[in-house]
């Protein structure tokens, strides 16, 4: 079951996803993008606000089948950069209720259909926790949040149900547009990275589609960082 299905990150896990032969939940605002992906790969589409919890409760009642939820990838968020003297409290809270509170509360409704099926989830925080970046107050609070969030969820959900946490660094997605539609500025983020390259939605995606699989069956409550090496390695200077 994939959040944010029509998002870069969220459209290649659910190629990824498809092409390992599993069922498939797509979820999503756009109904035009949802279909096309469920054209493509068989998915189920369900349109909803992650936002509105009679949508959440919705969704979820929707997509659990008799078997239960085998996965569930929470790929919704946002990344609201400016100058701290520019920031409102209301920035702060819009961020926390899409990043983490949705979060909590998909993971909550699902809660016994992961159960049922022994499930995996996956969160998506940001580079941006693990390191201190200019304008970057409104994410990092949301994506820190998240990762506590993971933590807290992997223990509450324990033996039965796993949860991890990807946190990437810039990829090329819709959601870096304002960032990386500058050419230079792309470049000169991408040669940031030990590894100096922006990120592609599939490094997350592939990450995401191990962290769901039964590869990964005795990792739990982790943050895993594909960020090309950028949160904690030094190469210049
Ligand atoms: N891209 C990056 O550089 C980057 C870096 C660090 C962390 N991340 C995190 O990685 C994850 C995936 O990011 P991405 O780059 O794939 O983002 P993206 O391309 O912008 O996709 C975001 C997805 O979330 C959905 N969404 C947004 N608001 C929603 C709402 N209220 N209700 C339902 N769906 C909603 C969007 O669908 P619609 O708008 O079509 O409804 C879209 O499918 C996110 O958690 C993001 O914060 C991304």
């Amino acid at each position: 079951m994939i959040f944010g299905a029509t998002g870069g990150v969220g459209e290649a896990l659910a190629r990824h996803i498809h092409a390992a032969g599993k069922n498939l939940v797509i979820t999503g605002r756009d109904e035009a993008a949802l279909t096309s992906l469920a054209n493509e790969t068989g998915a189920r589409q369900i349109a909803g606000d992650v936002t509105r919890e009679d949508d959440l409760q919705r969704i979820v009642n929707e997509a659990s089948g008799d078997d239960g939820v085998a996965g569930l990838a929470f790929c919704v968020g946002s990344i609201d950069l400016k100058p701290l003297r520019r920031t409102k409290a209301q920035d702060f809270a819009d961020a926390f209720h899409l990043n983490a509170v949705s979060a909590a509360l998909a993971v909550q409704h699902a809660a016994p259909a992961l159960k049922k099926a022994k499930g995996s989830v996956v969160l998506f925080s940001s580079i941006a926790v693990e390191q201190g970046f200019t304008n970057h107050a409104i994410v990092s609070a949301a994506k820190g949040a998240v990762e506590g969030l993971g933590r807290a969820l992997a223990a509450d959900l324990a033996p039965d149900v796993r949860v991890n946490i990807v946190a990437p660094s810039l990829m090329d997605t819709k959601m870096a547009a304002p960032i990386t539609q500058s050419e230079a500025m792309a470049q000169g983020i991408a040669k940031l990275h030990p590894i100096p390259r922006l990120g592609s939605p599939v490094d997350a995606a592939s990450l995401a589609a191990f962290l769901l699989s039964d590869q990964s069956g005795w990792m739990t409550g982790q943050v895993l960082r594909v960020d090309g090496g950028r949160s904690h390695l030094r190469t210049k200077g």
